[in-house]
This record gives C-alpha cells, sequence and structure tokens, in this order.
C-alpha cells in the first residue's frame, strides 16, 4: 500500500487534545534557552503505538523501553545542553531509568515507629543513589530538562513538528537526536472503528498502511539548519550499513546511528557521509554498567561542535543555564 503525503497524514489526523499546552512549554523552553544562545537537543525516546479502535482498547506497539533515549538525556545534559524529553509516556525517563522496577525499595530502610516513623537510604546504597540525585536536582534547578508525552503515531508526528518549527530558529545550535522507534505501519483513522471491537463479529482483518517518513520535511522544511541525527534500526546485519547509508544520502541529514535489535545495548555504528564508525563496548564494560550512551553522545557533541563551527562545543553556548 502506497504511504500517502505528510501533509496529508497532518489534514487527516488532528492533534492530541493536550497539544496546545505542550506546545506552549515548548515555546518556553526554547525562547528562554534560545535567548542565552545555549544549545538544545531534541532527544525522542520509546516506541509509538497505532491504535486499533477510536476509544482505544488494543493497539500495535513496538519492543522499545526507552533506555536508548532515557541514558542519552543524562548525557546530553553532562555536555551542557537544554534537553527536550519526548518521550513515549510510561517509557523509561532520564535519572528514574536507574532505579526501576523493585530498585529504589531495596534501596531504603524503614525504622516503624508509629508517627514518628521514619525511611532512610541504606549506607551502601547513599553513593549509588547521591550521584544520580545531585544531577537530577541541579538539572531541574537550571530548567534544563523538558519532558513531553506521546503515546501513539499521531501524537508523536504533531509534537515533533511543533518541537522543530520552534527549534528552527535555534539555527546550528539545535540539534535532534531521533531514538524514538517510530511505527513505520498504521491504520488510517476512517478504517478505525470507534468502539471496541467485538469477538463475537469474528476475527477482524486489519490492512496496515504504510506512514510517511517524517524525515523528508524535518531535514528539508521544519528545521534545516540544525544538526540532525536519525536512528536505524536492523535484524538483518547484511542489510544495517546499506540501509543507513541510503537514509544519509535520501534525507541528507548529517548522521545515522545504526544497531542492531540484539546488540543495540553493546554495539552501534554512527555513519556519516564520509565514514563507518564503530562504538564497542567490552564485555568488562557491560558488566561495570557503562553505558554505549556516554560514547555515542560525546562522539555527537563533538560533531555538533564542528557543524556549529566551533571545535569545542561545550564553551560554545555564550551564557550559563
Ligand atoms: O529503547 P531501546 O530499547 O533502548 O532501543 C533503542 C532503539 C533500538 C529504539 C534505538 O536505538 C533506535 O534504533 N531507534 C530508531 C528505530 C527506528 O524507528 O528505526 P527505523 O529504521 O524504523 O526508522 C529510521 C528513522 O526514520 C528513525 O530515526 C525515525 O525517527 C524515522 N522515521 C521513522 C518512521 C517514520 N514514519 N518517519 C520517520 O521519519
Amino acid at each position: 500500500m502506497a504511504s500517502g503525503s505528510w501533509e496529508e497524514f497532518f489534514a487527516v489526523h488532528l492533534p492530541p487534545t493536550d497539544f496546545e499546552d505542550n506546545r506552549s512549554l515548548l515555546k518556553e523552553f526554547c525562547e528562554r534557552h534560545d535567548q542565552y544562545g545555549n544549545k538544545i537537543v531534541l532527544v525522542t525516546s520509546g516506541g509509538t503505538t497505532v491504535p486499533l479502535e477510536h476509544n482505544t482498547v488494543r493497539f500495535v506497539d513496538n519492543f522499545s523501553a526507552g533506555t536508548r533515549g532515557a541514558a542519552s538525556a543524562e548525557y546530553f545534559l553532562e555536555h551542557g545542553y537544554a534537553v527536550i524529553f519526548m518521550h513515549r509516556q510510561k517509557s523509561l525517563e532520564p535519572f528514574t531509568r536507574n532505579f526501576t522496577g523493585q530498585k529504589l525499595f531495596d534501596m531504603l530502610d524503614l525504622q516503624d515507629r508509629g508517627p514518628n516513623t521514619t525511611i532512610t537510604v541504606k549506607q551502601d546504597s547513599v553513593f549509588v543513589l547521591a550521584p544520580v540525585l545531585q544531577r537530577y536536582q541541579a538539572a531541574h534547578a537550571a530548567g534544563a530538562l523538558l519532558h513531553v508525552a506521546f503515546t501513539s503515531v499521531s501524537e508523536y508526528f504533531w509534537l515533533l513538528r511543533a518541537a522543530c518549527e520552534l527549534l528552527a530558529r535555534t539555527g546550528p545550535r539545535a540539534l535532534l537526536y531521533l531514538a524514538a522507534a517510530v511505527s513505520d505501519f498504521y491504520v488510517p483513522k476512517d478504517r478505525v472503528p470507534t468502539h471496541k471491537m467485538q469477538s463475537a463479529s469474528g476475527p477482524p482483518v486489519i490492512q496496515l498502511h504504510l506512514v510517511p517518513k517524517m524525515l523528508a520535511p524535518l531535514v528539508n522544511l521544519w528545521v534545516p539548519e540544525a544538526y540532525v541525527v536519525s536512528f536505524k534500526l536492523e535484524t538483518d546485519e547484511n542489510l544495517l550499513i546499506p540501509k543507513a547509508r541510503a537514509a544519509l544520502e535520501k534525507y541528507k541529514h548529517k548522521m545515522v546511528v545504526a544497531n542492531m535489535l540484539q546488540t543495540r545495548h553493546q554495539r552501534v555504528i554512527l555513519v556519516t557521509p564520509d565514514a563507518n564508525q564503530e562504538i564497542v563496548l567490552s564485555r568488562e564494560e557491560v558488566h561495570a554498567g557503562i553505558d554505549i550512551e556516554g560514547v555515542i553522545v560525546s562522539d555527537i557533541v563533538r560533531a555538533h561542535g564542528a557543524h556549529m563551527g566551533c571545535g569545542a562545543p561545550p564553551s560554545c553556548a555564550r551564557s550559563p543555564r
């Protein structure tokens, strides 16, 4: 099934109900950081859903938990960027990603003394929690991190376009880091039933259509001066580099981070027009809990610095956040 145009997609899919609120938050954030000449990165993270009913009970989803995006946002903050963290609702978030599941409760001690009950952090956990808490508080005190959330693929695109249009004013100081796992297939709005599909009606036949690729208008129209990094995920190694390179040639952006589903947290390849640069963590580094995102982000920050015309990126900002 041929893909419709991106204009048609926006014409058919209305903005989400909280769109104007999110747009105002984005506007305030971009204007505030732009006024100080700060670098701003838009990090997209997590997977998009494709609703199968308007009153959505069921939807098509994908595997992404947002590990890459949440970790990367932290490293961009360390490099002095203001970070727009555009993430799938309830996916991993910067800082709290380090304490998912029961991890946080396992770090706490309860002294049950009735009305004088206290909760303390276990001594051996203080050294784990304190540095993360410090970085979290510093980011929030500086107003350097904005969260905006999406669920469906159309919510994602509305937010993406709004953020890009606002970042256009930031010129080459804007960086786009498109790590979200965006659906390539969807059910057009007029083919989606209003109410929950009934099993009594028999097995549904669901035809998925192609979602238009938004990289084309994003690079050419919405945010033409930004440093744009897209991601390419494959499960067949033979396709990985050819498809990453084909994307670069087609959309003419700056870099594709190529990764395989099975090894994505130990190995990536940064594909630019001139080179393929492989980043691989050793087994020891993986066991020591080193994030590959720290290395990816450092390399991208360096490339972004060169794009802005100044070799040492963190000093590019004219004023502290
Ligand atoms: O969350 P984790 O478990 O840590 O996993 C991280 C990750 C594997 C999700 C991440 O590293 C990654 O590869 N993200 C991109 C996955 C993806 O959508 O790849 P793709 O080949 O389908 O799309 C390529 C690019 O096209 C993406 O940057 C996407 O933003 C863009 N795209 C996709 C669909 C669409 N309709 N329009 C687009 O512009």
